[in-house]
């Protein structure tokens, strides 16, 4: 065997349980319920034969996106998903021996990224109601790590900072490089941008995964100031979108609407399983995002196993510092709440009654 670098070998690499999935109501990884807009196949569907054969062009993309934000084009930049745009982050930024500053529990990507530089890794955990610890990540700023990532909502505790908050923290700490990543920001309407936009060290991340519908196409962006965006250009490669993902993203961000509608649909979803849970009595978090964390009243892991016996997966937060115990509920429209809630009265709290 040939040794990989050092990095490499000592790294936990992000595994996410994502086979066999499709028949069942995916309740597990945050995506849409209901998929894009009908403009987003239809454009797909309309293409020549040729477009397969031929590289990518990718113009107008950054255009589209940066209109969407009102922010102008040179402060943006599309990638492979969101996770392609962190891992240029790190690849850029992420100098070996230096300090990337971060919270936990939070998105799982970030820490393997880390590693793999050789960076060291200093991660504040959430207090126990899930405030995001301002006074110790204050405190931290101070020792000027070379990297700091917020989660704005945190995945998974759905815990939010006001922008105002994030871009203070972001003014007081000029030599760090501030990552917000706002992967959410669609459920929340708050955003660091436009107030960071002239900020030398901020960089935020938004995705047409989650409210757009295109998680399996994979299209997010880096928007930030123009000095940060031309270093991650640096490390990506000329070809690194596919065009079935441009096609897709031009199409679903000329249809607004169909975002708009389901993200009205999500909040009134959520308010409705998080009042049904408080009914029952059963622990559970979550203020910003399409996404909450329940504690079943009986052991976490068969509660899990048991809904995805009757077809519905959710996300098991087992062993995860804070908020061991609970598993992540994405939430999708009324129906699937109303489906999810009809089998977890059942399983989630049958248990609990026969542990006693
Ligand atoms: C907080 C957060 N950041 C980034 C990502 C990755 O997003 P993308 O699908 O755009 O790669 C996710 C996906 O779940 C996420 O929850």
């Amino acid at each position: 065997m040939i040794r990989a670098k050092a990095e490499v070998e000592g790294l936990t690499p992000y595994v996410a349980p994502l086979e066999g999935r499709r028949s069942l109501l995916r309740l597990d990884f945050n995506e849409s319920t209901i998929g894009p807009s009908p403009r987003v196949v239809e454009a797909i569907r309309g293409l020549p034969p040729e477009a397969y054969g031929t590289y990518p062009e990718y113009a107008g993309l950054n255009d589209a996106f940066a209109t969407t934000l009102g922010a102008p084009v040179s402060h943006v930049e599309a990638f492979n998903g969101v996770d392609a745009a962190i891992r240029a982050i790190f690849d850029a930024y992420g100098e070996k021996g230096s300090t990337f500053l971060t919270t936990v529990p939070t998105f799982g990507y970030y820490e393997p990224c880390a590693q793999q530089q050789g960076m060291v890794i200093d991660e504040v955990p959430y207090a126990d109601d899930l405030q995001y610890p301002l006074a110790a990540i204050t405190r931290k700023l101070e020792t000027r790590p070379r990297l700091f990532f917020i989660c704005n909502p945190n995945n998974p505790t759905g815990t939010l900072l006001a922008p105002e908050t994030v871009v203070a923290l972001a003014r007081s700490a000029p030599h760090t490089l501030v990552v917000v990543d706002e992967l959410y920001v669609a459920f929340t309407g708050q955003s660091v941008v436009p107030l960071a936009l002239e900020l030398p060290n901020v960089v935020a991340l938004h995705s047409l995964s989650k409210a757009a519908g295109i998680a399996a196409l994979r299209l997010g962006f880096a928007v930030g100031h123009p000095t940060i965006v031309e270093r991650l250009r640096r490390v990506t490669g000329p070809y690194d979108i596919n065009m079935f993902a441009v096609v897709a993203g031009l199409a679903a961000l000329a249809d607004p609407d169909h975002m708009r509608r389901y993200v009205v649909e999500v909040l009134a979803a959520k308010s409705w399983t998080m009042d049904e849970l408080r009914r029952l009595g059963v622990r559970h978090a979550g203020e910003g995002g399409n996404y909450i964390l329940v504690w079943p009243p009986g052991d976490c892991e068969v509660a899990v196993k048991a809904l995805r016996g009757q077809g519905i997966l959710v996300r098991s937060m087992a062993g995860k510092a804070v908020i061991d115990g609970s598993f992540r509920l994405s939430i999708g429209t009324l129906e699937h709440m109303r489906r999810f809630m009809g089998a977890f009265s059942g399983v989630g709290l049958a248990h609990s009654r026969s542990a006693r």
